[in-house]
């Protein structure tokens, strides 16, 4: 039985305030949430102000990029080692918004991925389709790719070691959830494929759900079968909207 999982990715918000009274929020409202597993991917600068309040509590943390390189004259680039530092957990890779704005490819993420399994960090590898390829039906096969070259790299193994988040890129921070049946569609797709490669590990891999997670869509979207939480944006900021996701996923089947 895989646990649920829900992950805030915080973005380029926050301030040392901020984040205090959100993260005071979020550890009282999740306090003696058992049946699931919380965390939040913040900015760089924050790691050790969360490091220093979530230790010991049931919330993780995690990066949200990371460099390939293990050190060197990288201006402005961070080191797996020094996530580590931190006590991270979770790294994000592959986000849309570092595909678009940050022009990532495919193998750079994939390098990126590497990268994290090697420090033993556990990538939260993001995979979607532009709404253009989705109006032209070929949502499967972007994702194929986008799964294939990290897999490529990495090996097979590392299925046992990351964690997938389906986020139609349509679906990001624009309001647009994709329903419940349109994202189960795809998770399914997505462990079928890995099944391919190796049956049981792709039976115990998590695969959440991003894009627009709000507390009144959430229980819908984790009751679907193959579904095994949510990457939080926007509602991760709020600290009663973000707990009441996180009490969905502990409730949830
Ligand atoms: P959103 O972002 O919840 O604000 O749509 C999700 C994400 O980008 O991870």
């Amino acid at each position: 039985m895989r646990r649920k999982l829900v992950v805030g990715n915080w973005k380029m918000y926050g301030s040392l305030a901020r984040n205090k009274e959100l993260l005071e929020g979020v550890l009282q409202g999740v306090n003696g949430f058992k049946a699931a597993d919380f965390g939040v991917c913040v900015p760089y600068p924050y790691l050790a102000q969360v490091q220093a309040m979530l230790h010991g509590s049931n919330v993780a943390w995690g990066a949200q990029n990371l460099s390939q390189h293990e050190q060197g004259a990288f201006t402005g680039a961070v080191a797996p080692g020094m996530l580590l530092d931190f006590g991270c957990r979770y790294v994000i890779i592959g986000h849309s918004e570092r595909r678009a704005l940050f022009h990532e490819s495919n193998d750079i993420a994939a390098a990126k991925f590497d990268a994290a399994i090697k420090a033993d960090l556990t990538p939260i590898f993001c995979v979607g389709e532009t709404l253009a390829e989705r109006e032209s039906n070929v949502t499967e096969e972007v994702i194929a790719r986008q799964l294939e070259v990290v897999l490529n790299h990495a090996g097979v193994s590392a299925i046992t070691k990351m964690v997938i988040a389906y986020e139609p890129v349509w679906a990001i921070g624009t309001g647009k959830t994709a329903t419940p049946d349109q994202a189960q569609a795809v998770h399914a797709f997505i462990r079928q494929r890995l099944a391919q490669l190796d049956g049981q590990m792709a039976q115990g891999l998590c695969i959440l759900y991003g894009g627009s997670v709000k507390a009144n869509n959430a229980e819908q979207l984790f009751s679907m079968p193959d579904i095994d939480g949510g990457l939080i944006g926007g509602a991760s900021l709020v600290a009663d909207e973000f707990v009441a996701i996180c009490k969905a996923a502990n409730g949830a089947q």
